[in-house]
């Protein structure tokens, strides 16, 4: 069975994670999407959240599984039994950092992990979860970056009522 990793923050999950869980759903038999529990951050939502939106924006695809992991993606992946990491590439302002990760995962595994890249559709390219997230806080408008239910969640995070 081909499977694969999409492991990120997705506080919150935006149409441009779901354009590459999608994509990359339709090329592998599975694709565990994984919120990373980052104790370094404070996030908008907490992991289980991020989980449970995650379930319902991916229901209707029938071979993603949702999960959350900590520590580091390799021992996730290798626990998991899963060689492929599946990222999305917005702009080339995203290239150093994905393909340092990208690098230093496939040395610390001893090239046991690879991972692939899907470019992001251009209606997307211009959207970040840190964007979305600053101009909700502002009480302007990501009907367009996120589903409906997500976007009500987020305003109520704000206290602001829509
Ligand atoms: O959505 P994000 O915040 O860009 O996702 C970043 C993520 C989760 C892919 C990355 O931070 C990660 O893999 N963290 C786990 C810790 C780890 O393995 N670090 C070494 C890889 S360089």
């Amino acid at each position: 069975m081909k499977n694969a990793i999409y492991p990120g923050s997705f506080d919150p999950v935006t149409y441009g994670h779901l354009d590459i869980i999608r994509r990359s759903a339709s090329v592998f038999d599975e694709l565990i999407v994984s919120v990373l529990n980052n104790v370094k951050k404070t996030p908008l939502f907490s992991v289980e959240e991020r989980v449970k939106i995650l379930e319902k924006a991916t229901e209707d695809i029938p071979n993603v599984k949702i999960e959350s992991f900590s520590g580091l993606l390799v021992d996730y992946a290798r626990a998991r039994d899963v060689h492929v990491i599946v990222r999305g590439l917005r702009a080339i302002t995203d290239f150093e950092y994905e393909l340092q990760n990208a690098q230093t995962n496939r040395l610390l595994s001893k090239g046991a992990l690879d991972t692939m890249f899907f470019t992001t559709s251009l209606e997307y390219a211009y959207l970040s979860s840190t964007t979305v997230r600053e101009i909700a806080s502002f009480g302007g408008d990501i009907s367009g970056c996120v589903p409906d239910f997500v976007e009500k969640m987020i305003f109520s995070k704000f206290g602001i009522p829509k």
